[in-house]
């Protein structure tokens, strides 16, 4: 395969002349000015670019060719780029290498001098991208009990896993549902002294209400109508491990007494039983719930939250762990390749920017499910955004991710992605005509560049 090479210049004359000297080696694209670039880059992820500093709407300047050279470091900054500088600016040259440019050239181009600086930047370019992936293999430093994690967020969590493991102390494991509570909560119990106790996990949401005590506490035969015989509770099994108590906001507050009994006493009575049996077990609880607010609104008692909170440990969304979605992207694609027999399925280019834009309010469970199901339905070797369920296209009704679903978080993603659909949405219907779809939107053409750039928006293929 072809090397892919976006080459940014307004000068029709020199663009055409690079594209047809580099046109036998690369696969090119060519752009003119800053959101066409970023497009074609987004899309084909070219990791040699070049660029020229003096581009509309201030070819005279060098500021717009700086702002797309940001630009493109900002989306990855292993990019090489390569600035094509007119005579007598070296200095601006310098300044651009200064702000992340791999090398430069100055006009007029002379092809060969091009074809090496060309040769060594993919060199380095590859070279860099294996050592990366070297270091993200899952099996290296980003994985830990299961979990993957490559950013500074996540070796936090991770560091945190480790200290508190090593205790004996009551956790409490916050965060949204999908962000692994309890992978959480299950690698601090193999970490810990207890690792050869059971481990037995209670969905507190999942009991209905009236068998909650016994579930938990047990209870003697004939204690109630169909109480046959007698029954161990789950703390009570156990013992010597790790009691992982799940949906924690969800224990009605009949319970909550009881519990904080337990944890005060560390012994349980079974119902319908007279005697005290001790419990030596680790408290883990975890919640996606507000229990702040449902201590404000009596719904969570205040003594209780203080015995579990001893450590709090807070899983990050899935949309503040850089570097982590499309780490996990790749991970789960392996996994569930292998397991539905079509190991060797890769990503088709087009998908890892959707991914990466995608606000995952699902977490990593949304994740798994989406992948899952793209495994299972994508035809041929390579998965597809359809594949997904990523498309640009605004979501049809019924479809996995509707408007409402993305609309968690403040008010500023809510309304990008408002923005954002509904700018698709026009574009689709125009065929990706910016003109006509600026016009129905009301805006400029320059604005809807702008938001297209800042929405990460691209220009659909017309027709
Ligand atoms: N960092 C991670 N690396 C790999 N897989 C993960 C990671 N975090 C979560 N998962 C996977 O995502 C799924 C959801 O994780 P888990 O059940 O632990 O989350 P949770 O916070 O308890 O979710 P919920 O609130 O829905 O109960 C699981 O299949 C888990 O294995
Ligand atoms: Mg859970």
């Amino acid at each position: 395969m072809k090397p892919k090479l976006l080459i940014v210049e307004d000068d029709e004359e020199i663009r055409s002349q690079m594209k047809w000297a580099l046109l036998k080696d690369h696969e090119v694209g060519l752009a003119g000015e800053r959101a066409s670039a970023l497009t074609w880059f987004r899309e084909h992820r070219p990791s040699v670019v070049l660029l020229d500093l003096g581009l509309p709407p201030h070819p005279g300047e060098t500021t717009e060719g700086m702002a797309i050279l940001s630009a493109l470091l900002a989306e990855d900054r292993l990019t090489k780029v390569i600035i094509i500088s007119g005579q007598g600016e070296r200095a601006n040259a310098l300044e651009a290498i200064g702000r992340g440019a791999y090398d430069f050239l100055g006009k007029p181009v002379v092809m060969d001098d091009l074809r090496v600086i060309l040769k060594r930047a993919y060199f380095l370019a590859q070279l860099e991208r294996e050592q990366l992936a070297g270091a993200v293999a899952p099996d290296d430093s980003t994985s830990f009990e299961g979990m993957l994690g490559s950013g500074t967020v996540m070796r936090g969590v991770f560091e945190s896993i480790r200290k508190v493991a090593s205790t004996d102390a009551p956790v409490l494991i916050l965060g949204e549902s999908g962000t692994g509570k309890e992978l959480a909560a299950r690698a601090i119990h193999h970490r810990s002294a207890r690792k050869k106790g059971p481990f037995v996990a209670i969905n507190c949401g999942a009991i209905p209400e009236n068998l909650i005590e016994s579930e938990l506490f047990g209870h003697e035969k004939g204690s109630f109508t169909g109480a046959h015989a007698t029954r161990p509770g789950r703390i009570e099994s156990a013992q010597g491990g790790t009691l992982f108590l799940d949906e924690l906001g969800e224990l009605p507050l009949p319970m909550q007494v009881k519990l904080l009994r337990f944890l005060q006493q560390r012994e349980i009575e079974r119902v319908g039983g007279r005697v005290a049996i001790p419990v030596d077990t680790r408290v883990i609880a975890a919640t996606n719930s507000d229990l702040k607010q449902d201590m404000t609104d009596g719904k969570f008692r205040e003594d209780l939250f203080y015995r579990l909170a001893v450590v709090v440990l807070r899983l990050p969304p899935l949309r503040e762990r850089a570097g982590d979605v499309l780490l996990l992207a790749e991970a789960l694609l392996k996994r569930f390749a292998e397991h539905y027999g079509k190991a060797g399925l890769k990503y088709d280019p087009t998908c890892l920017a959707r991914i990466e834009r995608h606000p995952w309010p699902g977490n990593v469970r949304e994740m798994e499910n989406r992948i899952r199901r793209a495994v299972i339905m994508a035809e041929g070797k390579r998965v597809t955004p359809p594949d997904l369920e990523l498309e640009d296209a605004p979501v049809a009704a019924g479809a996995t991710a509707p408007v409402s679903a993305a609309l968690g978080g403040n008010l500023k993603e809510a309304r990008e992605q408002v923005e954002r659909e509904l700018i698709q949405q026009v574009l689709r219907r125009h065929g990706g005509k910016i003109t006509s779809a600026a016009l129905e939107l009301g805006i400029s053409r320059p604005t809807l560049y702008e938001l297209m750039e800042k929405l990460g928006i691209s220009r659909q293929s017309p027709g």
